[in-house]
Order: C-alpha cells, then sequence, then structure tokens
C-alpha cells in the first residue's frame, strides 16, 4: 500500500491557495474542502513536462482525458462511459449551471436537497431557476433521499433535480435503489437530473458508490453526471470538470453548449486530470483513501474522549466530517466562536441550509497531528 500523508505545517503556511491564505497563522484552517497531501507522482510529472514544454496554451478540442475517465469509471466504478460522449469546462460549478440554462427555464424550480454544499443555492439561481428545497432525511442511522417529497415537488412542477452523489457535507454515499427511483421519478415528470460527482473517487470501499448513470435505465436517460478529479487529488485551481451523459437526448443537450464552455477549461487542468485518472495513479489514489479512513476515524475517536456532546455519523465518502454541535449550547453558528476562541476555521453548518443550525463542517482531508490539535482546542473551550 503506497502511503499518502499529509505535509507537515511549515511546508502548507508556503501555499497560497485559499485554504492558506484566508486566516492569519494562528488559525487552523478546516474549511474550504482542498487538502493537505502533495500531489499525486504522476500529475507533477505530467505538469512538469508541460512546464518545460511551455505547453500552456488553449486545451486542444481532442485530448486524451475523456479516454482516461471513460478507462477510470471502468475501473474504479464498473462504470461504462462512451468518452464520444463527455464534454470538459472549467469546474463542476460551471458544468452545473450550464446544463441548469438548458433543461431548465428562467423562473423554474430545481429540487436542492439541504443541508447541502452552500452554492448549490447559487448555482440555481446563476442558472435563472428558483430553488425548492427538499431536506434529506436522517433515518436516525443515515441520511437519505426523500423520495416523496422530491415527487410532491415535482407535481408541484420543479423542473429538474440536482443531486449531490456522494453528498456535500454528510459525506452520503446514495443506495442504488433510491437512485434508481430517483431517475424513474424524474422520467415519469419529464425532468432531467443533474449529478454532481466530483467527491466519488473518494467513496470508500465498500460504500457501494453507484453513479447516477448507472442506476437504471431510466436515471441513464434523465442524468446528467457532472466530475472532476479535483477533489480527489486536489487540483481545483487548475479548472477542469468533465459532462457525462448517457443518452441521445441529453447528448444533444450538453453538445449543443456553446464552444466557449469547453474553452474555459484549463490546460493544467486537463493534463493534470488526464494523469490523475490514468491507472498509474491508482495506487496512489488508493493510499489516500486509506489514510482518509483511519482520519475519519479519528475523528470520531477524538470527538467521543474530547466533546462526547457532539453528534457525528463517519461520512462513507469525501474528507468533509458533518458535526452536530447543538448539545453544546453555541447557538446556530458554532463555527463563529470556534473561529474566535479556538483558533480553528470550520465551514459555518447554517450556511449549507436551516438544517445547519448548530452543526459545522470540519476538513480532515490533514494531517493526524493537525486533526488533534483542532479538536483539542475546541475542546479547551467546552464548559468555558
Ligand atoms: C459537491 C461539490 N460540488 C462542487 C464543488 C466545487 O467544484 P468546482 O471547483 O469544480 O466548481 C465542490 C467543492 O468543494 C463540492 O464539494
Amino acid at each position: 500500500m503506497l502511503e499518502v500523508t499529509a505535509l507537515p505545517l511549515d511546508e502548507l503556511r508556503e501555499r497560497t491557495s485559499e485554504k492558506w491564505r484566508e486566516y492569519p497563522d494562528d488559525v487552523l484552517p478546516l474549511f474550504v474542502a482542498e487538502t493537505d497531501f502533495p500531489l499525486a507522482p504522476e500529475i507533477t510529472a505530467a505538469l512538469q513536462r508541460a512546464l518545460d514544454a511551455g505547453d500552456t496554451g488553449y486545451v486542444a478540442s481532442r485530448t486524451p482525458l475523456a479516454a482516461s475517465y471513460a478507462a477510470f469509471a471502468q475501473r474504479r466504478f464498473g462504470w461504462q462511459v462512451d468518452p464520444e460522449r463527455i464534454r470538459t469546462t472549467a469546474d463542476v460549478s460551471m458544468g452545473i449551471v450550464e446544463i441548469l440554462r438548458r433543461v431548465t427555464q428562467p423562473g423554474e424550480r430545481v429540487v436542492v436537497m439541504p443541508p447541502i454544499y452552500p452554492p448549490f443555492f447559487d448555482l440555481v439561481e446563476e442558472a435563472g431557476a428558483d430553488v425548492v428545497r427538499v431536506p434529506l432525511r436522517d433515518t436516525g442511522a443515515a441520511w437519505e433521499m426523500d423520495l416523496d417529497g422530491i415527487r410532491a415537488a415535482l407535481e408541484d412542477g420543479a423542473s429538474a433535480v440536482l443531486l449531490c452523489n456522494p453528498h456535500n457535507p454528510t459525506g452520503t454515499v446514495h443506495a442504488r435503489e433510491a437512485l434508481t427511483a430517483l431517475g424513474e421519478v424524474a422520467e415519469e415528470f419529464g425532468v432531467a437530473v443533474v449529478s454532481d460527482e466530483i467527491h466519488a473517487p473518494l467513496a470508500q470501499p465498500g460504500t457501494g458508490f453507484t453513479p447516477f448513470l448507472e442506476a437504471g435505465d431510466a436515471a441513464r436517460r434523465v442524468g446528467y453526471a457532472v466530475v472532476s478529479a479535483s477533489k480527489a487529488f486536489n487540483l481545483a485551481g487548475l479548472k477542469c470538470a468533465l459532462m457525462v451523459t448517457a443518452d441521445d437526448t441529453t447528448g444533444a443537450v450538453v453538445r449543443s453548449l456553446p464552444i466557449e464552455v469547453e474553452w474555459r477549461t484549463g490546460q493544467f487542468g486537463s493534463i493534470a486530470a488526464s494523469a490523475a485518472f490514468s491507472e498509474a495513479s491508482d495506487a496512489w489514489l488508493d493510499g489516500l483513501l486509506h489514510t482518509l479512513d483511519a482520519n475519519r476515524m479519528l475523528v470520531g475517536d477524538l470527538l467521543s474522549e474530547r466533546i462526547p456532546q457532539a453528534r457525528y455519523r463517519i461520512p462513507d465518502a469525501g474528507y468533509l466530517a458533518w458535526i452536530d454541535l447543538s448539545a453544546l449550547g453555541w447557538g446556530d453558528a458554532p463555527a463563529r466562536r470556534i473561529l474566535k476562541d479556538a483558533r480553528v476555521a470550520v465551514s459555518s453548518g447554517p450556511t449549507f441550509g436551516t438544517e445547519g443550525a448548530g452543526h459545522v463542517r470540519l476538513n480532515f482531508g490533514t494531517s493526524p497531528e493537525i486533526l488533534t490539535e483542532a479538536i483539542e482546542r475546541i475542546a479547551a473551550l467546552v464548559g468555558r
């Protein structure tokens, strides 16, 4: 097993990205979804070759990326993707907006399932539509989509569903049956499902991740998947995402997007993503998943030891911990006190929707040392 370990704090502080520049140096930044690992060696090598060659022009209309992703999807998810049905763009957010613009009319409503990655609310608006909220249901053991609620929203005229698979912030891998049922209800009402699968490469083994377009014939006909290497391989700044379809009608919609949508793909993003999705990077990704598995457990151990009032469910995927701190009585937005008094930056629960009151989202894509220090600092505030 290849060991993938996070960089030490002094090296991380040399970085100039949002995670490392938003707050002063006494703050441990565990908010935005960037990770603290070095790049996978194949990515570094590919980018280095491009730098050495001055290969920094526009992305080509034909690149190895589509084939690289199709092979990755087959190896990792058993999902057969036709490379001809892939188009790229700058990032997952842009892919979502551009597809929503095509599948909704201005003023129509799009189903969103809070607590949810906060920009979803804005992306729907950017596409000219309105959000209709159908919160995830907490069964007591897991979160799941409220399929009855979604059906009711569609009966009431909503014209698309924006799915997060796996779900941010809860890290939920949706059950195949639920995805199949979502596809069927969407087809019944003639609406599109846009599935954000940015966290998919980070689904832990055994959690049963299903790409939406693999969840049945209806899902294949109504679905659009937007995928990227950016979360698993920490490439968000390089700007590259892929829009994938599995049907002639949906394929025609993506093909009809202006060529400019594709031109906004970053050349470095495309080069890096091809390397990320190549078989040569599989061992690195497996090593990362192993590290994140240990970290998601460590968060649980540290919380039960040091902040037993916290409620935390081990996520199926990703590196984000959704933590309910309401029992501490720190109000709707405990992230504020945690930043001010513990000097730890976590994402504030209410920005994920009203369901996030009393919650924080903590990024554990870092070292055990930083995680331990952060949770110790927060624990030191309890009872104070
Ligand atoms: C679910 C989800 N979608 C989209 C994004 C943003 O992706 P991009 O930078 O490719 O727009 C994130 C970033 O954390 C995310 O968690």
